[in-house]
């Protein structure tokens, strides 16, 4: 068996929109994605000359957050963002559910601190039982995680996490408007889907949530103090603490 065709899992329904599909879906589209690459985008999205500061800024929040801190990222997919944490952090500990993501992550250049583990961000319990984190790290997540498991995901990620524990999560905005071509709402469900379509022609669909300052606030308030939240044009981030 070929090793495109053993890393194949059945397509998901796209049809289907339940949190176990948009599941599967998920990690469907990252483990492909790495094999066979995004569709180029239809609409580009043209100048963006302050993209790059905004991007500089985020990664330099990162990495203040994160220093010296011995931390527990989930969703850490090739390693790139892995990698920026780590030349402040004592070490990361990235976690990560599709396996072609794991591969290339472990094929690339990693400093001696990080090192990454196979598992669900939402099934943290038994990842790395001897080590303890005071830091936890999540790029690219939260806007792919149905608002129907943000309770579930967070009490299970901050259940890993030491009391004061710094936690650090961003995630891009679909403002290009190839990206705004490409969401849609669904009568009775509060999360935003996308459409995503990768260069073999399989599409697939999943939550793109683009929370705002509000929305935020609602979800980490409750859980967290001295909270921190940027929105920016291109990604948002937050920086809290566990009391
Ligand atoms: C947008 S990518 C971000 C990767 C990396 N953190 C970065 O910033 O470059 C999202 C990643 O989340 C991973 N992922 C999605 N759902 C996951 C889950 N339930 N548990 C662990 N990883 C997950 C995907 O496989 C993918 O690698």
């Amino acid at each position: 068996m070929s090793e495109k065709t053993r890393d194949r899992e059945p397509a998901p329904d796209s049809r289907d929109l339940g949190p176990e599909n948009l599941h599967r879906a998920t990690i469907a589209y990252y483990n492909l994605r790495q094999v066979h690459g995004d569709m180029p985008h239809k609409i580009p999205r043209g100048p963006a000359p302050d993209l790059p500061a905004e991007q500089a800024r985020m990664v330099r929040e990162s990495q203040e957050a994160m220093r010296g801190r011995k931390v527990l990222e989930v969703a850490s997919g090739t390693g790139s963002a892995t990698r920026e944490i780590a030349e402040t952090a004592v070490f990361v500990t990235g976690v990560e559910i599709a396996p072609n993501m794991l591969r290339i992550a472990a094929e690339n250049d990693n400093p001696p601190n990080v090192s990454y583990l196979a598992g669900d961000a939402f099934d943290l319990g038994s990842i790395a039982p001897d080590k303890r984190f005071d830091g936890g790290f999540a790029a690219g997540f939260l806007h792919t995680c149905p608002s129907s498991r943000y309770t579930e995901f967070l009490h299970g990620f901050h259940a890993r996490l030491e009391k004061g524990a710094v936690v650090f999560m961003r995630s891009s905005r679909p403002t290009s408007p190839d990206a705004v071509s490409r969401l849609f709402m669904v009568e009775g469900r509060t999360d935003q889907f996308m459409t995503r379509q990768l260069s073999d022609g399989s599409e697939y669909i999943m939550v793109e949530n683009d929370p705002t300052e509000e929305d935020l606030q609602r979800i980490f308030e409750p859980l967290t103090t001295n909270m921190d939240i940027h929105i920016g044009n291109y990604w948002w981030w937050i920086r809290y603490e566990l009391p």
